[in-house]
């Protein structure tokens, strides 16, 4: 029995999308466990590109079955909308089911985030949301005011679900935020039609999962976001509102702890972050513009420019202990290795003093200065096309040694390069 968990280490975007796809070659299931479609996972193969943003990313291996599990809230819209997208591109699927405890984004989750963004950009602390409904959908899953994908499959009780809520949601969009209340009539006609359509997909999940765990199968937990997007240990409030750690597999797919045998830890050789919030290793300037248009930093889900900087070792580390990894998925050191010099942090410091937390209080992790190590780069030196650890350059290899020290875990795999064969098996 293997139950692989795959997460982000980071702020997401480390590319887990392209190591999903990867390992399904050998498992049997792949779920999704947390997030929604604020989620955008790249799988590239064959001079093909495909974004991700609900289902999961093993669903291009027809050898696997692809679960949407409880703890992902589902815009049954953008579902659909993915689904027919691959059939347009003749793709043939996996089989794919979504668990009917999965919460649904409602229209009027979609026009809460908006509308609470805005209000916040207003006194300058907006989150960077990426405006799809995800936290207003996890507030009503946690107040109880949620309407799950089981509701939707029986007519009744979803239309008395959305009469149900509707009255408070429109007093808050129209009295709260002076926006355009929803008409319920309308939203019950768009999603029975949802319904109907989904139907084939929706079912029982946990059980699907439990019976495949029994019978030796590999199973592989996708994560979505990132350790330091998460709800609980991230740099909250700039966070998602999931828990896309580890643990959140626990939850979110209904699996004991003693289930999971490896925890994967998706990084990148530099950091990224799109939306607002700190950063400590962050580069406001041509370097940080020139990792973003060497690696090609632009969301998958909003193309908006991701802020880019310095790998920071540091808080790699915390995110090893925070969701117990096993070892390290390294992506991008083909972009790295194209500066002439780069940095990596190993500690930080706090007015002056060596810390060996990650700060809660963003005023702290404000106040933290970077201790960095430098290394060469190898830019005469194409290692897109290098399968093997031993063909590297030195200095590639002295930076990944060195990573693996820090942080205490080993480097499993290393991305050369976006395609699904540019990856050094360690
Ligand atoms: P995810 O959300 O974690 O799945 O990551 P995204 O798909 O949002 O972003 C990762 C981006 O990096 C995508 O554009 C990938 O195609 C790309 N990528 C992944 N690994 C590598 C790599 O090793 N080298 C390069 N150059 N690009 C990579
Ligand atoms: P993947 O799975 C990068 C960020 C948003 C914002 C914050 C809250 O592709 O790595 P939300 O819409 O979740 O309420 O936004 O979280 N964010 C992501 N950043 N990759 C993601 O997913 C993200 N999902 C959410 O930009 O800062
Ligand atoms: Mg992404």
């Amino acid at each position: 029995m293997a139950g692989i968990v795959v997460v982000g280490t980071q702020w997401g975007d480390e590319g887990k999308g392209k190591y999903i796809d990867i390992l399904s070659e050998d498992a049997d299931y792949v779920v999704r466990f947390s997030g929604g479609n604020n989620a955008g996972h790249t799988i590239v193969y064959d001079g093909m590109k495909f974004a991700m943003h609900l289902i999961p990313s093993g669903i291009l291996r027809k050898n696997v079955t692809c679960i949407i599990g409880n703890g992902v809230v589902v815009d049954p819209k953008v579902l659909l909308s993915e689904i027919s997208n691959l059939k347009e591109r003749e793709i043939e699927m996996a089989t794919l089911y979504v668990s009917d405890r999965a919460h649904m984004i409602m229209p009027w989750h979609i026009e809460l985030d908006n509308l609470q963004e805005e209000r916040r950009n207003k006194t300058g602390s907006g989150l960077g949301t990426t405006k799809r409904g995800i936290g207003p959908a996890y507030t009503d899953k946690a107040e109880r005011s949620g309407i799950r994908m089981g509701d939707l499959m029986d007519a009744e009780t979803f239309k008395q679900k959305v009469y149900d809520v509707i009255e408070i949601k429109n007093a808050i969009i129209e009295k709260v935020y002076g926006g355009t209340p929803l008409d319920a009539d309308k939203i019950i006609e768009e999603y029975l039609a949802y319904a109907e359509q989904l139907k084939p997909y929706v079912r029982d999940v946990n059980a699907i999962i439990h019976r495949a765990l029994e019978e030796e199968k590999t199973v592989l937990f996708e994560g979505a976001q990132a350790t330091f997007l998460d709800l609980d240990f991230g740099t909250y409030p700039y966070v998602t509102s999931s828990n896309p750690i580890a643990g959140g597999v626990c939850t979110g797919a209904g699996v004991g702890p003693r289930m999971i045998t490896s925890v994967l830890g998706v990084m990148k050789a530099y950091t990224s972050r799109v939306g607002a919030g700190p950063f400590v290793t962050e580069l406001v300037d041509e370097t940080g513009d020139k990792i973003r248009e060497l690696g090609h930093e632009y969301g998958t889900t909003t193309g908006r420019p991701r802020r880019c900087g310095w790998l920071d070792a540091f808080m790699l580390k915390y995110a090893a202990r925070i969701n117990g990894l096993t070892g390290l998925c390294m992506n991008h050191l083909d972009t790295i290795g194209k500066l002439d010099t780069f940095k990596l942090c190993v500690g930080y410091k706090l007015d002056g003093k060596l810390i060996d937390y990650y700060p809660s209080n963003l005023k702290e992790l404000e106040r933290c200065e970077p201790i960095y190590e430098e290394f060469e780069g190898w830019k005469d030196i194409d290692i897109s096309k290098m399968r093997r650890f031993e063909s590297l350059p030195v200095e590639a290899k002295r930076y990944i040694r060195r990573i693996e020290e820090i942080i205490g875990v080993p480097i499993k795999y290393i991305g050369v390069g976006p395609g699904r064969e540019q990856t050094i098996t360690m």
